[in-house]
């Protein structure tokens, strides 16, 4: 999510940290900030919007320094601002803060530790810097542990404290950090790519390691503050290859990212068989009102609606339209205040979607955005805001903000039937279960073995002119958008029906040159779907079925099958989705395509 970077060594910290953080700028765009210490004071300067802000603002500065911090930001807890960029700093000002990641629990350690404090921003970072400073006992480093044993969440966190002006310290939790180890100098970054300028020796921080940089040296301890060793290694990759970790493309590279993601989007809201969001809370008086929602979006954020429609409808018995938002602003949708309009999209910023929110805001309806960006045009004129925290995105063919949009949705599905005390409390249960079971599930799905298949199977259908997907209810819903990314980055002419649609019209296109893939997850639909695959096998396509684990019926009347690990499978959607992905992504390599920026289109369409 964001990006950080930390120095300490002979030379100005101040050029260091502004060279790291432009690597890093792709991380995180909104603000950005840094704090060195001078003469055993932390001076800390940040800015609002591009690193350029940053730059300008301090260029006549005479800052000089051998440590220091910084951070690039990408919002979740308060919006793009000055007040909220990183680093944060205590209230007496001897501590600095930079933080990637979310504190979970943020607002019970103010309640419990800091009543009474002044805090300047709106993030959960500064009850950090607070904590130190409430914390500490002349020794940073047990001040450290100390503060780690309260905080709840994923984070990454640098550190500095004026009285022990030649340290930092860093730590990590389900968050990336590496260390660089320098002649005289020691670095901290989010990635490698903001390192490599400087040295291509670096180690790796496991969980729960403390690491005390500097300038002689890095120093890793555990919770004990006993003293770990650490493997130096020696990174290869260019720096384009840094910043994409070592990928080929920001898009592998985000789909692998998903794991991380599923965990922030899940991060904080789920308590018990319970979903709270801290962003807004609704009564089951407010969701009565509601006789019908709109879900409206584009492109992929449509996909997800389709997959929301479902969520709602069988946990909160709420009647769902999914609307196409540059459809649904032109033809006068019935709506009124006892509609509530659920707008979703990625960027925050599509211009559609912001038309039709706009729309509905005319028509007295309350306005729910699910969205990725903080600050975005749409979170800020919604009523409520769902953030998915997927983190950017970068490539045009959107993969970790659709998952997360869904994982969003099943949120809000339980949340919806939980205010409104409906008796389907087993249900509910099996389904968040199955939610915090994804990361860990999406991560084994990852493996060497299951890419490889997926290379098999892309080689197999990658030439092909036209490609059909099939599925029938959520297999189907995630059929589109496994066609919509298979177009988007392939240029293979790809539609995806719904599978009982076929012999209606679309069966008369079916020959050995157009290979199907079927998606057969979703075991209420599973033995119709069957026959469906049947039928297109009868007229000789060659079908690739995206299958449950332990079904041994399909492999025996199809060409080839992927497996997807078992989980409940109401939310099987979200991992069904990878291997079309993988699919996408691996045809469109070997067809040599652009696959980052695809031709013709732009991540983010501000214009209707
Ligand atoms: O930022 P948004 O989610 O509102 O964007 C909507 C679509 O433009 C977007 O999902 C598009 O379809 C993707 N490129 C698909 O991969």
């Amino acid at each position: 999510m964001c990006g950080i970077v930390g120095y300490v060594g002979k030379r100005n910290a101040v050029s260091v940290l502004l060279d790291g953080l432009q690597k890093l700028e792709y991380r995180g765009y909104d603000s950005s900030g840094i704090a060195v210490i001078e003469q055993a004071q932390i001076v800390v300067e940040k800015s609002e919007g591009k690193l350029a802000n940053l730059r300008d603002k301090i260029k006549d500065m005479t800052l000089e320094s051998g440590i220091g911090i910084g951070h690039t930001r990408w919002a979740t807890h308060g919006r793009p601002s000055d007040a909220n960029a990183h680093p944060h700093t205590s209230q007496n000002g001897k501590f600095a803060v930079v933080h990637n990641g979310i504190v979970e629990n943020y607002l019970a350690l103010k309640e419990k530790y800091l009543a009474g404090d002044h805090f300047t921003s709106e993030t959960d970072t500064e009850v950090v810097a607070h904590l130190l400073e409430k914390f500490y006992n002349g020794n940073f480093a047990e001040t450290v542990i100390k503060v780690l044993d309260v905080l709840e969440g994923a984070y990454s966190l640098v550190m500095i404290c004026a009285d022990e002006p030649d340290k930092m310290i860093a730590c990590r939790k389900d968050s990336p950090m590496v260390l660089g180890v320098g002649e005289g100098e020691s670095f901290i970054a989010s990635d490698v790519s903001a390192l490599l300028a400087y040295t291509r020796s670096c180690m790796y921080i496991e969980e729960g390691e403390l690491c005390i940089l500097t300038q002689d040296g890095i120093t890793i301890k555990n919770h004990a503050l006993q003293l770990v060793e650490k493997e130096i290694h020696t990174i290869t990759w260019d720096a384009e290859a840094a910043e994409k970790g070592g990928f080929e493309h920001f898009m592998l590279k985000e789909i692998f990212e998903q794991p991380e993601a599923f965990k922030r989007t899940l991060s904080g809201r789920l308590h018990g068989n319970q979903v709270h969001f801290d962003e807004f809370s609704l009564t089951a008086e407010e969701i009565n009102q509601w006789q019908k929602i709109y879900i409206v979006a584009c492109g992929t954020a449509y996909h997800a609606g389709l997959v929301g429609k479902q969520v709602i409808e069988k946990l909160a018995r709420i009647p769902v339209e999914v609307e196409i938002a540059s459809e649904f602003r032109y033809r006068d949708p019935m709506m009124d205040e006892h509609t509530l309009v659920i707008v979703i999209s990625q960027s925050g910023e599509t211009a559609d979607t912001v038309a039709a929110l706009r729309e509905a805001k005319m028509h007295h309806c309350k306005v729910l955005a699910i969205t990725n960006v903080v600050g975005s045009a749409i979170a800020r004129e919604a009523d409520y805001v769902i953030y998915i925290w997927a983190g950017p995105e970068i490539s045009v063919a959107s993969t970790k903000a659709y998952t997360t949009m869904l994982i969003a949705e099943y949120l809000l599905g339980v949340y919806l039937a939980q205010q409104k005390e409906m008796a389907n409390l087993d249900e509910r249960a099996a389904i968040l279960e199955g939610l915090q079971q994804l990361p860990e599930v999406s991560a084994k799905l990852l493996t060497e073995s299951y890419l490889a298949e997926v290379q098999r199977a892309a080689e197999r259908y990658g030439m092909a002119e036209n490609i059909f997907f099939i599925g029938r209810g959520m297999d189907w819903a995630i059929a589109l958008e496994g066609s919509l990314k298979l177009k988007e980055i392939s240029y293979i002419h790809a539609e995806a029906y719904a599978a009982g649609e076929l012999k209606h019209g679309t069966l008369a296109l079916v020959t050995e040159k157009t290979p199907v893939i079927a998606i057969c997850v979703q075991k209420s639909t599973y033995d119709k779907t069957a026959s469906n695959v049947k039928e297109v096998k009868a007229r000789d396509a060659k079908v690739l079925a995206i299958i449950n684990e332990g079904d041994t019926q399909t492999a025996k009347f199809v060409d080839q099958t992927m497996e997807i690990p078992k989980i409940n499978n109401f939310v099987i959607p979200v991992l069904a989705v990878i291997p079309l992905q993988l699919i996408s992504y691996y045809i469109a390599k070997i067809r040599g395509c652009e696959i980052d920026q695809p031709r013709n289109l732009a991540k983010s369409v501000t214009v209707e």
